[in-house]
């Protein structure tokens, strides 16, 4: 999705979220390059927070926005993606408590775990961002809630 096409409307949220899958996306691609065990669990757990502050935000602040401004465009995408959401938490939950030393299932958790995203983030692109500017969807109220819930969502996860 090319973000300059975007309308004001929805610019800075979209992009926003554009933002966190793009950045998703290069750490799986530095997970799979990357050689030292120590460095890819390194980069799989930061792959794993990002994804999960990035769903917390998705499922706390935009598509309940967007579930309420029409249920009847947006609830069945919306209920998919909240399904999606659940598929995705299960496989970070087990590559966050495990180790790649001990598990030789680690690296494929992660790959099945880029492929579930990949699949989640193409219908997010592809479907669901691209309603949300059809139908017109004033999302601009949500910017400061979403970069502010992220900042902090990303500040606990740190000090944990
Ligand atoms: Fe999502
Ligand atoms: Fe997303």
């Amino acid at each position: 999705m090319n973000k300059s096409q975007i309308p004001a409307a929805q610019k800075d949220v979209l992009s926003l979220l554009l933002d966190d899958h793009k950045e998703v996306k290069k750490l799986f691609k530095e997970f799979e390059a990357e050689k030292s065990q120590a460095a890819k669990e390194d980069i799989a757990r930061e792959a794993c927070m990002k994804l999960t502050v990035h769903a917390i935000i998705e499922e706390e602040l935009f598509y309940p926005f967007l579930r309420a401004q029409n249920p009847d465009a947006f609830g069945d995408l919306l209920n998919e993606a909240l399904v999606e959401h659940g598929t995705a938490k299960e496989l970070i939950a087990q590559i966050e408590s495990a180790s790649i030393e001990d598990d030789d299932l680690y690296e494929a958790k992660v790959t099945v775990l880029n492929e579930y995203v990949a699949h989640h983030v193409k219908e997010e692109e592809d479907e669901l961002f691209p309603k949300a500017i059809g139908k017109k969807v004033d999302l601009r109220e949500l910017l400061t809630p979403m970069t502010e819930r992220k900042e902090e969502l990303i500040q606990s996860a740190v000090a944990s």
